[in-house]
């Protein structure tokens, strides 16, 4: 299982903050964003990890990361020139994929969640992760029936099929860097995430996991606030 963290992005909703570095690299209380995806990649088991980055602030990230071994990980980068949309980490990382399967996560996903067993024991298809919503029309939803098979993902519906978005982080086997070489860009101008995992419903390879714990896509200020509260939370927690 290789990794990919995708990093880029104009992270307009932060301005002025991300005028002068990443989203990636603003704190989430006491270390930067782009730990904790890091960390939800390692403690899964994941050592190879290519980090996509755009080119203004590549450097800070070299300088930050390295090579990985602090993370007990190899990290290899590449530079995304343009944010073409999330699918485009899978035809970026085509090369770095080769013949294994891949955990895709957002850079700006924070998860408080053990995602091991899943990783672990990921054979082919596709595997994907739903969190119920308030607000589902914000987000793609996945609706599924009991055996946690996906029956449908579709980004921001006006009238959802269930109350579970799906979020940042996607094991899929190799087939995902030729099937995002089949998308198309949305009317947003962006080839999206939906538009490769939907791809693996017609063989009815596609299985979902509920999550409980915390998630939270940290790219606007009120997010970015809640998950720098939620874990200087957990820290007092455990220093009392
Ligand atoms: P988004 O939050 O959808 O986009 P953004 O970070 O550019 O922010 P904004 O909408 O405020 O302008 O991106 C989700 C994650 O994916 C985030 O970590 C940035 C990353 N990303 C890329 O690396 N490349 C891309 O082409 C896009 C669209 C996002």
């Amino acid at each position: 299982m290789k990794g990919i963290i995708l990093a880029g992005g104009r992270a307009t909703r932060l301005r002025p903050l991300t005028k002068i570095t990443s989203k990636q690299l603003l704190p989430v209380y006491d270390k930067p964003m782009i730990f904790h995806p890091i960390e939800t990649l390692t403690q899964a088991g994941i050592q190879d990890i290519l980090i996509i980055i755009a080119p203004e602030y590549a450097g800070q990230f070299l300088n930050l990361l390295g090579t990985g071994s602090d993370f007990g990980a190899k990290f290899t980068y590449e530079i995304q020139e343009e944010p073409r949309g999330l699918a485009d980490a899978f035809i970026i990382g085509e090369h770095f994929i080769g013949n294994d399967n891949v955990t895709m996560i957002l850079g700006d996903n924070i998860f408080d969640e053990n995602f091991s067993s899943v990783v672990q024991n990921f054979q082919s298809g596709g595997h994907v992760f739903a969190k119920k919503v308030q607000d589902p029309q914000r987000y793609a939803v996945i609706e599924f029936d009991e055996h946690q098979n996906v029956l449908s993902i579709m980004e921001k519906p006006q009238i959802p099929k269930s109350d579970y978005a799906m979020v940042g982080l996607y094991i899929l086997d190799n087939r995902a860097s030729k099937f995002a070489k089949n998308v198309k860009p949305s009317a947003r101008d962006e080839i999206e995430i939906p538009d490769v995992i939907n791809q693996y419903l017609p063989s009815g390879e596609l299985k979902v996991t509920t999550l409980s714990g915390i998630w939270e896509d940290a790219g606007t200020f009120d997010s970015l606030l809640k998950v720098n509260n939620y874990w200087a939370e957990k820290a007092r927690d455990s220093n009392k």
